[in-house]
């Protein structure tokens, strides 16, 4: 029927608005003292139990010596650098990388370096890192690795020239590990329709510290696991609690010895002295690192390195500061609850002071989005202990949700703290879209729904070019 539809009337209007209402209160959500908290009830798809070794998203590739586990980040201060990594097996072969920049012939060289390991009873494989610096901007380059026995082919593209109104789209993911849901998410995330240019990874990898004896075996297939997606873009890395493996009781006293061989980070050139905590610059974004079980107390490397950088951003080059950590500051879950909170009392009052646009986190295991809000006035003596609205506040938020081997933190504070506007257990990533020196438009996808489909989204007006309030709030 082709007819013109007609307008509804003021009594189906009604009804109308009434079935909406009603919707929204059975199916959609429960409106607490605080914001929202997800009715949504997940259907029992995966237990939380690893892939077998045997996956085919474990599977070596085949060839004598053949380069597994390759992954890249980024191996400076201004994202012209690269540093790939990736296990031979058998043998230590070549460090080297041959690289081009698409549609050209000149093919260079770039040299590294190997470590291996030995953790209780197992002994790594050899574990390369080669970094690649002075890259164009805005350019797809082609890279080999294994020369001189199985060689294999990936490619990355770099960020466009720092500036203030670059379009960037980072993807966020914490606490992966490999189960079947670890998998659903990173396809979730390659799928997306935004399109995910750098990984934000916010801590927590393999969860091979749950296994009996630290099985660095996991190590290795979380290696071979994300290399369809960390082989190609970036993951910059956060240091989790399940990296420390920390074991004397297996003769392994060293924290972070698996996380630290395998995986690198370009601390120095942001003149941090630790891998667990430095800052890059890429597109319009400044992005600072924070080590969760770093020192952060006055005078520590960590509290000092913080401070500086926080002088070095320039929002008129990069208007976009972000903070990455693991153990989140404000988070409702039952599971970790307030385990960021002396992290928090030592740094808050910088990040309001330097208007940092959003804090990243993963750890429990969950999605929750704060309100702009601080808890900065205490001084311990005037009581004044409780989060208050701040609109040069972040926005924190958890996304802790990769889907690894412990499985939801399903058990929440009640009632909602009034400082939480959404929070939800269930699987997913996050995607955050910057638009311009103003916009950024965040989403949050549910593994259970379609990969297009936003279960949480929110535009972020960015803190020190338009720093309006965002939204209407009961808070
Ligand atoms: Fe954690």
């Amino acid at each position: 029927m082709a007819g013109k539809r007609e307008l509804p009337s003021s009594s189906s209007s009604n009804t109308a608005t009434f079935v909406v209402l009603v919707t929204l209160i059975l199916n959609s959500a429960l409106l607490c003292n605080g914001g929202i908290t997800s009715s949504y009830v997940r259907s029992a798809v995966y237990a939380p139990v690893d892939m077998p070794y045997n996956s085919d998203v474990f599977a070596v590739p085949p060839g004598y010596n053949a380069p597994e586990q390759v992954h890249i980040t980024q191996g400076d201060y201004l994202g012209q650098g690269i540093i790939v990594s990736w296990v031979t097996p058998v043998e230590p072969g070549t460090s080297t990388v041959l690289y081009w920049a698409e549609n050209t012939g000149k093919i260079y060289t770039a040299e590294g370096y190997y470590l291996t390991y030995r953790f209780y009873n197992y002994t790594s494989g050899f574990i390369h890192h080669t970094t690649l610096l002075n890259l164009d901007y805005n350019t797809t380059y082609y890279y080999e690795v294994g020369v001189g026995n199985t060689t294999r082919q990936f490619y990355f593209t770099t960020p466009p020239p720092i500036g203030p109104d670059v379009p960037y789209t980072f993807g966020l993911i914490g606490d992966l590990g490999q189960t079947y849901n670890s998998n659903t998410t990173l396809t979730h995330y390659q799928n997306d329709p935004l399109v995910g240019q750098t990984l934000l990874y916010l801590g927590d990898l393999s969860y091979a510290d749950d296994w009996p004896n630290h099985d660095n075996v996991k190590w290795d297939t979380y290696g071979r696991f994300i290399e369809r997606s960390a082989a190609y873009q970036p993951w910059i890395w956060t240091t989790g609690n399940h990296e420390i493996d920390f074991a004397p009781e297996l003769g392994e006293p060293i924290p972070f010895k698996p996380f630290s061989t395998r995986y690198q980070t370009p601390y120095n050139a942001s003149g941090s002295t630790e891998p667990f905590f430095y800052s890059i610059k890429r597109a319009s974004a400044h992005i600072i690192v924070l080590a969760s079980y770093s020192a952060y107390g006055a005078s520590t490397p960590q509290y000092i390195w913080f401070l500086q950088e926080l002088a070095n951003v320039n929002r008129t080059e990069t208007p976009w500061l972000i903070v990455l950590i693991h153990a989140p500051w404000y988070n409702s879950d039952i599971t970790h609850y307030m385990e960021g909170e002396t992290v928090r009392v030592q740094f808050e009052k910088y990040l309001v002071q330097y208007k940092v646009d959003v804090v990243f986190a993963g750890h429990v295991h969950a999605y929750e989005r704060s309100y702009r809000i601080a808890n900065i006035a205490y001084n311990i003596t005037n009581g004044l202990c409780t989060p208050t609205p701040n609109q040069f506040a972040p926005i924190y938020l958890t996304i802790g949700d990769g889907g690894n081997i412990e499985g939801l933190a399903s058990a929440y504070t009640e009632p909602q703290p009034s400082y939480s506007a959404y929070r939800e257990a269930s699987y997913g990533h996050g995607m955050f879209s910057i638009k311009n020196r103003t916009h950024a438009y965040f989403t949050w996808n549910r593994n259970q729904d379609g990969y297009a489909v936003e279960a949480d989204t929110f535009w972020f007006y960015n803190r020190y070019w338009y720093p309006q309030n965002e939204t209407a709030t009961n808070f």
